[in-house]
């Protein structure tokens, strides 16, 4: 079941990635407009799927070996925050739990019928650290560019 969660979760990166970018891109187009009726869509869409993506990191980090394991490893052994061990057991968790905080802030303001360019600007946020908390193949301590790679 773990490597199932582990496989879903790696691939849904893009899907994250991609439903974000295009939700930025729609609503930087739009501008200074309010956001009205369906121009809301796009930011909808990329909140599920974040929050896809965190119940099955929550998953991973409970059941895992890489999670809480990791995170008791890392007080065991003092490793650095920047080791496998301080990435998946704190930095990982952290910034994309705070970046998927800042996309559902992002949709409820568009809900209240906020400019683009203000739901834009958090939405951009995220993505900019939802790809600084991706574990990169070029990571000392990353992962391949789907899960088993
Ligand atoms: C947009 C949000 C997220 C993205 C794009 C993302 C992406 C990834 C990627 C690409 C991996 C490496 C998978 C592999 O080995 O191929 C990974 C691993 C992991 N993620 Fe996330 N993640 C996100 C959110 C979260 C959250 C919120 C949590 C925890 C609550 C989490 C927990 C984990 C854990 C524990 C692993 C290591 C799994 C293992 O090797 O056992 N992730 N994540």
């Amino acid at each position: 079941m773990v490597t199932g969660l582990l496989h879903l979760h790696s691939s849904l990166r893009y899907i994250v990635l991609l439903t974000l970018l295009y939700a930025i891109v729609k609503g930087w187009q739009l501008g200074k407009d309010k956001v009205e009726g369906k121009e809301r869509r796009p930011y909808l869409i990329a909140m599920i799927f974040a929050h896809i993506q965190l119940l099955l990191g929550l998953g991973l980090y409970f059941m895992g070996e890489n999670g809480l394991t990791a995170l008791n490893g890392l007080f065991d052994t003092g490793a650095s925050l920047l080791s496998s061990l301080g990435f998946f057991g704190i930095i990982h968790f952290v910034l994309m739990v705070a970046a998927i905080t800042l996309i559902t802030k992002a949709h409820s303001l568009a809900k209240k019928n906020e400019t683009h360019r203000r739901v834009v600007h958090l939405m951009l946020l995220a993505l900019l650290i939802i790809l600084v908390a991706i574990p990169w193949p070029f990571y000392g301590y990353g992962r391949g560019f789907f899960a088993g790679m």
